[in-house]
């Protein structure tokens, strides 16, 4: 998921434990339309979302695994590509353990195995996958959006180091499981988890090298499995990755500034992040090229772009706070937008940013502009924009480039509820406020949302019949599908959406803490499936 409001926002997240634990009573839509399927137009897609990373078997994410050694293979329940990819797991394992309390870090080390749609390879998977599958059935899905491995295809990072045949066929066994339930896969290439090889070899997104190793390892994709993918989304989240990595480095690769959030070893808060967006933006209009020139007339799929933006909202009534509002919006979403729509980056990045915010050539910029099907869209929550003067112009960061102070609170009065992640306000209006942003300022794209959701504590002491009592969650999915619905009944051009997420998973910094499920997985228990009381609300939304 998004994750994104940890770059900006921090603590807090004791507060709001409280927050939820005092809100409860049953949710019963009083006062609000009903809104079921039939709302929307027709063919109007309803699906869940997951990535790999954070549904993956995290047993041996722990840091005495043996997945260390580059003796790791499949068959010993590493979970994927070998060597190279449990080493992702281990990486990640340590920015989780550096930047979580202590009593975090201690549950993080044990051993866990929380989802199972990835865990092991198909044999001793085939059961634990078909149920999940038939889990999205029985609430009457139809589009489930997952992420591929890339180090799992190809565990060197690229071509030159093989083609994992194992990877491959995990992921034909899904797909092909999904079709015969009649759910549609939506497949994203890139969900944050870049293969360690090519952090070891190049520094990843830094380099430019990344662009042609990327395009093999989709193109791979294309191949393998595009004769059944009908949706491709090249990268989720940009800024999120390019931000939380690069800018504050509470994300892998963990590169900042030495002042910032992350306390890094090594990076560049001003630069390293625009690097290496500029670089996924050209991998991404690089492939897509390639798409549509030689796979998408034999194929007849659609490929996009996943991004993420709040809504922002002037934090009073000023023109130099509508301005702030306007500049946090470029800085997120049109620092993508832009350039797909229009071939370059916003004119307030420029003007900000300086020679610190890599140049497009003219052919680059021919490429990327228009490159694109569909526009994929995640939303989460909202923030207030207060205008910020000019910094020091020495500790340069993407922090402060836009100067806009991005908060939750004004006079302390949060902008909406808060929920278990500290970042996440809930805030329905912006939903549609963002959509029709998107259609009135890039040419109303066609849009899938591709998240959406929000998160409950996990209270190990709750017993499971009041953990599967998510009020809160169905209150946030009515009022935010009402919410998308009057955009689309006033002309935005949006084809399905998506709830983030299916199950409870591993939320990045946040480990196990949240549950952003709308299936509760029991972690002590041999992961068993339970639905939610939102699980049975789609269920009835959903009803044809
Ligand atoms: C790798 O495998 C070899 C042969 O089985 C073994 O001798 C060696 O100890 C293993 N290395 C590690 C790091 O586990
Ligand atoms: C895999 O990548 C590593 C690091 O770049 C390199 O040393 C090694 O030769 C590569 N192996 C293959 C088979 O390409
Ligand atoms: C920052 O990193 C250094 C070196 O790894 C460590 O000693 C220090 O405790 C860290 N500081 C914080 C606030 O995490
Ligand atoms: C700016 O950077 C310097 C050098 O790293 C550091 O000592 C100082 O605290 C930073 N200032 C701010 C306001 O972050
Ligand atoms: C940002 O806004 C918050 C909430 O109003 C305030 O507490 C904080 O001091 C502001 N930060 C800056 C750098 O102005
Ligand atoms: C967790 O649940 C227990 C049992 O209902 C409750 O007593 C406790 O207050 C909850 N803890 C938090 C932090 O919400």
């Amino acid at each position: 998921m998004a994750a994104a409001g940890a770059v900006v926002v921090s603590g807090g997240l004791l507060l709001s434990f409280l927050l939820l634990a005092v809100s409860s009573g049953a949710y019963n839509g009083a006062g609000q339309p009903p809104i079921s399927r039939r709302s929307f137009p027709e063919g109007f897609i309803f699906g869940t979302a997951s990535s790999s990373y954070q549904s993956r078997h995290r047993r041996h994410g722990r840091i005495d695994s043996s997945c260390m050694s580059s003796n790791a293979t499949a068959g010993n329940g590493c979970g994927g590509g070998g060597g190279e990819e449990a080493k992702d797991v281990w990486r990640g394992a340590q920015w989780e353990i550096r930047s979580l309390t202590e009593a975090t870090a201690t549950w993080l080390r044990t051993p866990t195995i929380y989802t199972r749609e990835f865990s092991t390879y198909p044999e001793a998977l085939a059961k634990p996958m078909q149920e999940d599958v038939r889990i999205m059935k029985d609430m009457g899905m139809d589009a489930y959006r997952f992420s591929i491995s890339w180090s799992r295809i190809l565990p060197n990072g690229s071509l030159t180091g093989g083609v994992n045949r194992e990877g491959v066929r995990y992921y034909n066994n899904l797909i092909n499981e999904l079709l015969l339930k009649g759910v549609q896969p939506f497949i994203t290439l890139f969900h944050w988890d870049s293969p360690q090889a090519l952090e070891d070899k190049y520094n990843g997104f830094l380099s430019p090298s990344i662009i042609d190793d990327y395009k093999d390892y989709a193109e791979i994709c294309f191949k393998e499995f595009g004769d059944r993918v009908k949706h491709w989304i090249t990268f989720n989240e940009p800024f999120s990755f390019c931000v939380a990595g690069y800018a504050s480095g509470i994300f892998a690769p963990g590169r900042c500034s030495p002042w910032e959030q992350g306390n890094c070893s090594v990076g560049d808060s001003g630069r390293e992040p625009y690097t290496a967006c500029h670089h996924q933006l050209l991998a991404h209009a690089e492939t897509v090229r390639l798409y549509k020139e030689k796979y998408q007339a034999l194929q007849k799929g659609k490929i996009g772009i996943t991004l993420v933006s709040h809504w922002f909202v002037p934090f009073s009534r000023s023109k130099s706070n509508d301005d702030a509002a306007r500049r946090a919006l470029d800085f997120m979403l049109g620092w993508f937008m832009d350039p797909l729509i229009r071939g370059d980056y916003p004119l307030s990045m420029r003007r900000l940013v300086g020679n610190r915010l890599p140049r497009f050539t003219k052919d680059q910029s021919e490429l990327i502009k228009g490159a694109f099907d569909f526009i994929g869209l995640n939303y989460y929550t909202a923030n207030y924009a207060n205008s910020l003067p000019p910094s020091n112009g020495l500790n340069n960061s993407y922090t402060t480039d836009a100067r806009a102070n991005l908060t939750g609170v004004r006079n302390g009065i949060p902008i909406g509820p808060q929920a278990a992640s500290p970042w996440l306000y809930i805030y329905p209006q912006g939903f549609r406020e963002l959509v029709l942003y998107v259609k009135e300022n890039y040419g109303n794209p066609t849009i899938y949302i591709t998240e959406n959701g929000v998160d409950e504590a996990n209270n190990k002491t709750l017993p499971l019949q009041e953990a599967l009592k998510d009020d809160t969650r169905i209150e946030y999915y009515h009022k935010h599908l009402l919410s998308l619905l009057s955009a689309i009944r006033d002309g935005a051009n949006v084809k399905g959406y998506f709830a983030w997420s299916l199950l409870d998973n591993f939320e990045w910094v946040n480990g196990y803490t949240v549950r952003f499920g709308i299936n509760f997985v029991d972690y002590n228990d041999g992961n068993k499936r339970y639905p939610k009381n939102s699980a049975h609300w789609f269920r009835n939304f959903l009803q044809k």
